[in-house]
């Protein structure tokens, strides 16, 4: 099985830095989005981290017009059809994701592997609703992708061991290290992380110390890279109330319910750096 063209479905955070590391590591990459335009602003900012890279020396002269070159942007579906590998980052809502990943059965080629970057919900569903379902797998990233270094490979009930094993091994060529994971609310990373994270904002609820000074106590206390409250200001507010409320969902254990303070920051759509205000302000 050999990946040499690859879509990734969804512009948003995730999706940017998907397409770069894998136009980065020699893939051609089609971007898609509903709104071509946030595509197209998406490989803009792309461009500029693979100039910042350069500046950097940590990137030969000229690499970032080559990653550019490789990047096609689309709003048609159609255009993903001869990809070997579609990577699909969009929203976190099953419904929305049955519906794009029917679309993409018809369209895309009999072989194309159909990978999905989410973070909580579940494959084995996903997959059902294609007529693919051997070919359905999570490949999840970790934010900012360019830089995390960690993939968690996630196969659904049905998918084949051959398909588990290629994307394995794409991860590796691409500088990353992944782990298989098997399937369960949250897989690994977002299963410790995010309680953690509510039971920050549990804390701050109950009065015990401010915002700064709990990532504070994170940081210099626990080595995080980043307090937990910051953390969420970079994944989204709505990302993380979403996987604490699947983690909730699926176990019905009370101790993963979501805390009113996160659940008032995504009303107030104080979502973090993406909104230019969170817990802390971005503007
Ligand atoms: N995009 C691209 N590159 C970025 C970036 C971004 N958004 N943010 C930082 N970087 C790069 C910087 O350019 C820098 O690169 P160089 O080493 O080449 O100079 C490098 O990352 C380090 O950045 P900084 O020096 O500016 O800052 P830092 O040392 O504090 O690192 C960080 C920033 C990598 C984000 C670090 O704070 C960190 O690791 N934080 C924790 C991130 C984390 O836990 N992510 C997982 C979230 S959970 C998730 O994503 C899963 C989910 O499903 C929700």
């Amino acid at each position: 099985m050999e990946f040499k063209k690859v879509a990734v479905l969804g512009a948003g955070t995730m999706g940017l830095g998907i397409a770069q590391v894998m136009a980065q590591s020699g893939y051609d990459v089609v971007l898609y989005e509903i709104d071509k335009a946030i595509a197209d602003k998406a490989v803009v900012k792309i461009g500029k981290l693979a100039a910042r890279n350069i500046e950097k020396g940590k990137a030969p002269e000229g690499s970032d017009k080559i990653i550019l070159s490789r990047i096609k942007t689309t709003a048609n579906l159609q255009d993903v059809a001869d990809c070997d590998l579609v990577i699909e980052a969009i929203i976190e809502n099953m419904e929305i994701k049955k519906k794009v990943y029917q679309q993409l059965d018809v369209t895309c080629k009999p072989e194309t592997i159909l990978a999905s970057n989410s973070s909580s919900l579940s494959l084995t569903e996903i997959a059902a609703a294609t007529a693919r379902p051997q070919q359905v797998v999570g490949m999840h990233f970790f934010n900012p992708a360019q830089v995390m270094q960690l993939v968690e490979v996630i196969p659904a009930l049905q998918t084949s061991e051959e398909v588990v094993q290629a994307i394995m091994e794409l991860c590796v060529k691409t500088g990353k290290k992944p782990i298989r994971v098997k399937e369960g609310p949250g897989f690994v990373v977002n299963r410790i992380l995010i309680p953690g994270m509510n039971e920050a904002a549990f804390i701050l609820q109950e009065g015990l110390a401010t915002v700064e000074d709990i990532d504070t106590a994170m940081k210099l206390g626990a080595n995080w890279p980043m307090g937990p409250f910051a953390l969420c200001d970079l994944v989204g507010a709505d990302v993380t109330l979403a996987i604490c409320d699947t983690l909730y969902n699926e176990t019905g254990d009370p101790k993963y319910r979501a805390s009113s303070v996160l659940k008032n920051q995504v009303r107030a759509g104080y979502l973090g750096k993406k909104t230019g205000r969170g817990f802390y302000n971005y503007n």
